[in-house]
C-alpha cells in the first residue's frame, strides 16, 4: 500500500530543502537595484517639504528637500527615479501650458539632478493631468470628449521639453492613442532618439487604486472620470492591443500598471514581447494596501513576496514607493 504513495519520481521536497536549492527553483525573481525604479513627487516650493497623510513614509519634495532624501538612497544603491511634477502657485489652464513652462518644477529640477547624481538614470512621467484646469490626461473638445489630434500633439510637445532639458526616459502616462508615434518623432526631430527612452505606460487599467495618489498630486479630474482612455479592467484583450500597439510605434519599455490585481496582464505581455524590457508601477493604492498589512517585519515579508510575484509573472523592472525600504532590505541581505 505504501509503495503507491512513495513513489521516487514524485518526490519534489528533495529538490528545495536547502536555500541555496530553493534560489535555484527560483529564476529570474531576484531583487536588485536595477529591478526597481522610485517615483518621487516635487514640488515647486525648493525648500518645501510635505508628509503624503494616505501613504506613510512617503512625503513630495521641493528640489533641496528632494536632493538630501535622493543622496542617501543613492549611497545605498538606488539606481533610477521617476518624477512627477506638482504645481499650486502656477495657473492650470485647459492646455495645461505649466506643464513645459519655464517655470516648471520639473524642468528646473532635471539640469540641477543631471548634474548632482551622474550615474542616476531619471525618468520623468508626461502627463496634463496634473496641470489642465479640468483634470484629464488630454485636452477637450468644447463639448467635453477628449481632443485626440491636439492631446496627442501637446503630449509629445511636453515630453520633448522634458528630454530636452535632460530626461533620460519620458513615460507618458495620459493612454492618448498614438503618442509614442508623435513623441518618437518628436525626439528623432530633435536627434535625441538614442540618449532618450521612451517608457509607455501601455497597459494602465482606470483602476481605483489610484485614490492616494490623486490625493497627492491634486489632480483628479474635475468632472466625469478616466474610463474613455484608461483600459476597462476586465478587458485582456484591449491591453494586448495597446501594448502590440505600442511596440509598433517605437516604445522602449513597456508598463502594466496597476501590479497585483494584473499579473496575468504581466504575463501576457512579457510573452508576447519577451525582448522589450517590462515595468509595472506598484501604485499608490497597492502601496497604502501594504502599509497596513501588519508590523514592519510583516510588511517587509508581505512585500517581498509580492514582489517575487511581480517577477515571476514577467516584469524585469517593478515602480515602488517601497524603493527606501526595499534598498536597506537589499543592503542588509549582503
Ligand atoms: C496620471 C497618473 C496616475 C498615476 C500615475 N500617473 C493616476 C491616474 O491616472 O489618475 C498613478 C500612480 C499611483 O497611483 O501611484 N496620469
Ligand atoms: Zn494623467
Amino acid at each position: 500500500m505504501n509503495q503507491l504513495f512513495l513513489s521516487a519520481e514524485h518526490v519534489l521536497q528533495g529538490g528545495y530543502f536547502h536555500s541555496t536549492l530553493r534560489k535555484l527553483q527560483e529564476p529570474n525573481t531576484s531583487i536588485e537595484a536595477h529591478n526597481i525604479m522610485y517615483p518621487v513627487f516635487l514640488l515647486e516650493d525648493d525648500n518645501l517639504i510635505q508628509p503624503v497623510a494616505s501613504m506613510p513614509n512617503v512625503c513630495r519634495y521641493g528640489l533641496h528637500p528632494l536632493i538630501s532624501h535622493l543622496e542617501e538612497l543613492v549611497d545605498k544603491g538606488l539606481n533610477s527615479i521617476l518624477i512627477f511634477g506638482i504645481v499650486t502657485a502656477l495657473p492650470k489652464d485647459a492646455s495645461g501650458s505649466s506643464a513645459d513652462c519655464p517655470e516648471n518644477p520639473v524642468l528646473k529640477a532635471l539640469p540641477k539632478l543631471r548634474a548632482k547624481f551622474p550615474n542616476l538614470l531619471i525618468a520623468c512621467d508626461v502627463c496634463l493631468c496634473p496641470y489642465t484646469s479640468h483634470g484629464h490626461c488630454g485636452l477637450l473638445t468644447p463639448n467635453g470628449a477628449i481632443d485626440h489630434a491636439a492631446s496627442v500633439r501637446r503630449i509629445a510637445e511636453v515630453a520633448l521639453a522634458y528630454a530636452k532639458a535632460g530626461a533620460q526616459i519620458v513615460a507618458p502616462s495620459d493612454m492618448m492613442d498614438n503618442r509614442i508615434k508623435a513623441i518618437k518623432d518628436a525626439l528623432v526631430s530633435c536627434k535625441l532618439q538614442n540618449t532618450v527612452s521612451v517608457l509607455s505606460y501601455s497597459c494602465k487599467f482606470a483602476s481605483a487604486m489610484y485614490g492616494p495618489f490623486r490625493d497627492t498630486m491634486k489632480s483628479a479630474p474635475m468632472e466625469g472620470d478616466r474610463k474613455c482612455y484608461q483600459l476597462p479592467p476586465g478587458s485582456a484583450g484591449l491591453a494586448a492591443r495597446a501594448a502590440a500597439r505600442d511596440v509598433a510605434e517605437g516604445a522602449d519599455f513597456l508598463m502594466v500598471k496597476p501590479g497585483l490585481p494584473y499579473l496575468d496582464i504581466v504575463r501576457q505581455t512579457k510573452d508576447k514581447y519577451p525582448y522589450h524590457p517590462l515595468f509595472i508601477y506598484q501604485v499608490s493604492g497597492e502601496y497604502a494596501m501594504i502599509c497596513r498589512c501588519g508590523d514592519s517585519s510583516e510588511v517587509q515579508t508581505i512585500l517581498m513576496e509580492t514582489l517575487t510575484s511581480m517577477r515571476r509573472a514577467g516584469a524585469d523592472c517593478i515602480i515602488t514607493y517601497f524603493a527606501p525600504l526595499i534598498l536597506n532590505m537589499i543592503n542588509k541581505k549582503q
